[in-house]
């Protein structure tokens, strides 16, 4: 399968160094041969037809800060356009930073790369939450996948635990702390009695919170995997205007101890029931399934014939993300197999 692959970050390289790593266990067990065509970053393109040195790749970018760095097979300058319209491929892989609400400049390059048709696979929850019926309706045209199971829940199968394993039962409601970031800074605002602000000081500086973190903090991140959800696994047509946002700048130490006085925790909950979606603080016992700690993520299923059921771990990471990737390009060769 070739693929192009946008976006050469923390995704895009540990995707290269995963499917380098299991070349002969992809072709031995589903078939695929994974072959990366062309890498674009913001500098440039790096394109062989016959599949990229991926090792060579992650090198040039390192010493070169783009790709397009390569002598003889970097583009400087060359634009995701030009590789869609100029390099063959079966595969389009768009890890670009999300950009909300409008999902910008992502949603141009997966409608340009289904217009091209290719199958697309993506972690860029932008696009998916600003435009997910019209770019599904589009893929059903084009007769190509599209696929985004990374873009909720990093690594985490939460998407198709919904949508694949709890086949028949009616999904009535859902719970979850989607955003790591922000669970990282109400757990340490707990357990070592910090201010919101010196949390987040030092989620940043120890690399879990970006150097911009307000989609984390204003509660957007959240919002957007929660418009996710409801159209995804719920059916519901919802965007983003119909959520109820609060963020946790507001959240003060002096409440999460008062609250941990009746052994409960504040976090980040995004709620779906049938009355209203959600996201904002509340307080949660410690003894519940949601009440996660640090980065981890967890969401709640309330199900009519399945109970409660809740899926957790950690929900970002380069190489957690990159596994969603691996998935998706799986799921979509064994699609196209049918
Ligand atoms: N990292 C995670 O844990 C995680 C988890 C879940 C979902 N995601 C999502 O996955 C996506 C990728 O995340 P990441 O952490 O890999 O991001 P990242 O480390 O910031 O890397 C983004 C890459 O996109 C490139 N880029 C930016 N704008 C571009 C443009 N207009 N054209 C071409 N390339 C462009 C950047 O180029 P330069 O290298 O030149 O800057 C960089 O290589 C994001 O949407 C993110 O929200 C990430």
């Amino acid at each position: 399968m070739r693929a192009i692959m946008v976006g050469f970050g923390a995704v895009g390289k540990a995707f290269a160094e995963m499917i380098s790593k299991r070349s002969s266990t992809l072709e031995k067990e589903y078939g695929i041969i994974p072959k990366i065509v062309a890498i674009v970053d913001r500098g440039g393109a790096l394109i062989n037809q016959q599949g990229l040195d991926l090792q060579e790749a992650i090198s040039i970018r390192h010493a070169n800060g783009s790709v397009a760095g390569h002598k003889t097979m970097g583009h400087r300058g060359a634009t995701v356009m030009t590789v869609i319209n100029s390099v063959e491929a079966d595969v389009f892989l768009e890890l670009t930073p999300t950009k909300l609400p409008d999902g910008e400049p992502g949603l141009t390059h997966i409608e340009s790369a289904i217009k091209k048709g290719l199958n697309v696979i993506t972690t860029n929850k932008g696009p998916i939450s600003a435009a997910m019926p019209s770019l599904l309706e589009l893929a059903q045209y084009q007769k190509v996948q599209l696929r985004f199971s990374g873009t909720v829940g990093g690594g985490i199968p939460i998407l198709n635990f919904a949508k694949k394993c709890l086949t028949g039962c009616n999904i009535e409601s859902v719970e979850g702390i989607l955003n790591g970031t922000t669970n990282h800074i109400l757990t340490r605002m707990l357990d070592a009695g910090i201010s919101f602000n010196a949390a987040l000081k030092e989620a940043q500086e120890a690399g879990y919170a970006e150097a911009d973190p307000s989609y984390d903090i204003n509660g957007l991140d959240t919002a957007s995997k929660l418009v996710i959800m409801c159209n995804w696994i719920m059916g519901r047509r919802v965007s983003l205007k119909d959520i109820e946002i609060e963020g946790i700048s507001n959240v003060t130490v002096e409440d999460i101890i008062r609250e941990k006085r009746s052994e409960k925790a504040i976090k980040l909950v995004g709620s779906i029931d049938e009355n209203e979606i959600s996201v904002r603080p509340r307080s949660i016992p410690f003894d519940s399934p949601l009440c996660v700690k640090g980065n981890l993520n967890a969401v709640v299923f309330n199900t009519d014939i399945a109970g409660s059921i809740t899926v957790t771990g950690r929900g970002a990471g380069g190489t957690e993300t990159a596994s969603a990737v691996l998935r998706d390009l799986i799921d979509i060769k064994e699609t196209l197999l049918e």
